[in-house]
């Protein structure tokens, strides 16, 4: 057997998977956000550690079976994520996440100090709120007393990782979205470093995403029942997982998952094209494989925005459950899902949310199908963007929530105008952290061999032409609505929590 863990912004969780890749027995702990200001999203790395523990415990108590037998578990883990460690690696501060905003001066900085050119041609990516790098600045700029203690910074399942091995790793899936690792080279980069005034001492040490980094430490194995023999992989970004557990392992495969946020990934043979810095490019947790992807920064978040805001006491279920009830454009009512900011295809850190077009006939419903639909133009968006540089997409695998609703991936499939695949499976993150320790293990030759073991489609969902056209039309709408309301969306900002 093996573990995937997987460390995301809202839960923890825990999967054990057999040789045939079957989901043996799977526990998830809750996760939730500390938000003291409005664009600030912080979580204590210490419950990350706390609930992943208890987590494994009960994986363990379900399990059943000799510990001994569990030969390896990976990581997988939310992006971005500053975790700021002292001398002896305890944690100095809150860990400052992926969504969180605050630092739009300091990204305007690492453009001042670096050049938009040079930072493009070193890291492939811009410089963006959500990103390591501005967060390192801020926490310089804003908090010197506790940047002076600072040793190293991790991202969040390296940390969780140390806590269960001792030992300080990062690995390239994730260092790429630090802003701070030379995808050309892939090694950190000292030119900026040097240049923004930071150790590279801070950088911890780089590995592979399926190199083992250690094993159980005892105290772990007295806390959760793992076995000391255990082994224990790198693992990788959670995006860069998604794409291993939805088996985007060769040119032409592309994933749409739909977590708290929402990624269009593409998978990418080599480091060298060409996109401006208009998506992400990141390295993948197959060695020597990159990926393209754009973010859409409140995916599921919006909807479970809505839900707590407007039907608190449902189910998800109950609240999608009629949504085909609603015809295609939601009669006439248009949602952004800017609620808070959007990356991909505008970086842009304060836009909000509309609903344009409320009329008093709309139902809840309307409602309801309209923040879905909002959702996913916004992931169209990338998919637009792709196809504007040449990218063919005609077939996506799609998981996370978004292929909990039929009716939901229906509407992928018209919206971006592709086959839509559900995988029998759809445990991406987790999947592909599990898939990570098997490579690792020896199982398989291949992240390849493992996934044409593990992975079986489940449904593909054709585009429907007449709803293909009608979503076209309502995208171009779509996209005017973030220039209509930039301005506005500015003049609110001083009136923000
Ligand atoms: C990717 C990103 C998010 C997080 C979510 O750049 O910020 O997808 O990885 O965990």
């Amino acid at each position: 057997y093996v573990i995937g863990v997987d460390l995301g912004t809202s839960a923890v969780k825990l999967l054990l998977i057999n040789q045939q890749g079957e989901i043996v027995q799977e526990v998830s702990k809750s996760l939730s956000l500390i938000q003291e200001r409005n664009g600030y999203s912080e979580q204590d790395p210490r419950v990350w550690v706390k609930e992943s523990v208890s987590g494994l415990s009960e994986l363990l108590e379900k399990f059943g079976g000799s510990a001994d037998d569990i030969e390896g578990i990976s990581f997988s883990g939310q992006m971005h994520g500053l975790v700021l460690l002292n001398g002896e690696n305890q944690v100095l501060r809150n860990a400052i996440l992926w969504n969180d905003t605050r630092t739009t001066k300091q990204c305007k900085e690492i453009y001042e100090v670096v050049g938009n050119d040079r930072l493009l041609e070193i890291t492939k990516n811009p410089a963006l709120e959500g990103f390591t790098l501005p967060k390192l600045l801020w926490v310089k700029e804003q908090e010197p007393e506790i940047f002076s203690k600072a040793a190293k910074f991790v991202l969040p399942k390296d940390y969780l990782r140390y806590k269960l091995t001792g030992l300080l790793h990062m690995d390239y899936s994730d260092a790429a979205g630090t802003l701070l690792l030379d995808i050309r080279s892939n090694s950190w980069s000292n030119e900026l470093c040097e240049a923004l005034e930071l150790s590279p001492d801070l950088c911890p040490p780089l590995v592979d995403s399926h190199e083992q980094t250690g094993s159980i430490t005892s105290y772990i194995s007295e806390l959760t029942g793992l076995s000391t023999s255990t082994r224990v992989f790198a693992g990788g970004a959670d995006n860069a997982c998604a794409a291993i557990g939805s088996g985007i392992l060769e040119e032409g495969k592309t994933l749409c998952s739909i977590g708290t946020s929402g990624v269009i990934l593409s998978y990418e043979s080599s480091n060298d094209k060409e996109f401006g810095g208009k998506v992400h490019y990141f390295n993948h947790g197959a060695s020597e494989a990159y990926y393209t992807m754009g973010v859409t920064l409140a995916a599921g978040y919006s909807l479970s925005w809505f839900k707590e805001v407007f039907a608190n006491n449902e189910s998800f279920e109950d609240l999608v459950d009629k949504v085909d009830t609603v015809p295609p454009g939601s009669n006439g009512l248009l949602f952004t899902p800017y609620v808070f900011g959007e990356r991909t295809p505008h970086a842009d850190a304060s836009i909000r949310a509309s609903f344009i077009g409320m009329d008093s006939s709309h139902t809840r419903n309307d409602f309801v199908r309209a923040v879905m639909e909002g959702i996913t133009f916004s992931l169209n968006g990338s998919i637009d963007l792709f196809r504007k540089n040449g990218k063919k997409i005609v077939t996506v695998v799609s998981t996370g929530g978004g292929t909990k609703n039929d009716h939901w991936l229906q509407m992928q499939a018209d919206i971006f105008d592709v086959n839509v695949i559900k995988l029998a499976s759809e445990q991406g993150p987790g999947m592909g952290a599990a898939m990570l320790a098997a490579y690792g293990c020896g199982w398989f030759d291949s992240l390849k061999d493992c996934a044409d073991t593990f992975l079986k489609v489940d449904q593909t969902y054709t585009p429907d032409p007449e709803k293909v056209k009608k979503y076209n039309e309502i995208f171009a709408i779509y996209l005017d609505v973030y220039g209509q309301t930039k301005r506005l969306n500015e003049r609110l900002v001083p009136y923000r929590k």
